[in-house]
């Protein structure tokens, strides 16, 4: 069972560890936003936040909490796609960060960097949440396996790298 605290604690570490490195006007996406906790706590520090998830079939009492939650949150924009289906709409070097919380299999995780990776500016950040072991190991196979090791895992699992 999640922590609503820790989520966010961490998110709140997460943002303040790239504060000094993004411009004041920066653009991000969240991939997987379920019903929309995280990305309500991202457009507190972002000026634009597309929030992607398809919300496959069964999950409309999901999707209906996060039109619910962030009806009035006038920087979120909702994505109703696949990540690798959204990320064609994003231009090369466009984005400031990339938060990855979809599917958390390993091959899952390193698609969803691969499609995402080229999006983001030279200098800014990719992260995701749940590195951690146990059912979502996947999420740190693929991490590290592309990165080596995270620049650095908050206390609620959520990791971030500095992109070259
Ligand atoms: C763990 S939840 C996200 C939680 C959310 N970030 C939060 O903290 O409030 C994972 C979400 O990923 C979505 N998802 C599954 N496959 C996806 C895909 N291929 N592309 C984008 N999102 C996907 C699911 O529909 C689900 O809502």
């Amino acid at each position: 069972m999640r922590d609503t605290s820790d989520l966010q604690q961490g998110l709140a570490d997460l943002l303040s560890y790239m504060h000094d490195s993004l411009p004041t006007e920066k653009t991000m996406v969240e991939i997987g936003s379920y019903a929309g906790e995280s990305a309500a706590i991202f457009a507190k520090a972002f000026t634009a936040v597309y929030a992607v998830d398809p919300w496959s079939l069964g999950m409309r009492p999901v999707e209906k909490a996060f039109d619910k939650r962030t009806k009035d949150i006038r920087n979120i924009t909702k994505v109703k796609k696949r990540s690798e289906e959204a990320a064609r709409f994003f231009e090369d070097e466009s984005l400031d960060f990339v938060y990855i919380d979809a599917l958390h299999d390993y091959q899952s995780v390193k698609d969803d960097i691969h499609y995402w990776l080229p999006k983001i500016k030279k200098g800014c950040f990719i992260g995701g949440h749940d590195y951690e072991t146990g059912e979502n190991a996947g999420v740190i196979y693929a991490v590290d396996e592309l990165f080596g090791k995270p620049d650095k895992v908050f206390m609620d699992s959520s990791w971030i790298k500095q992109v070259e």
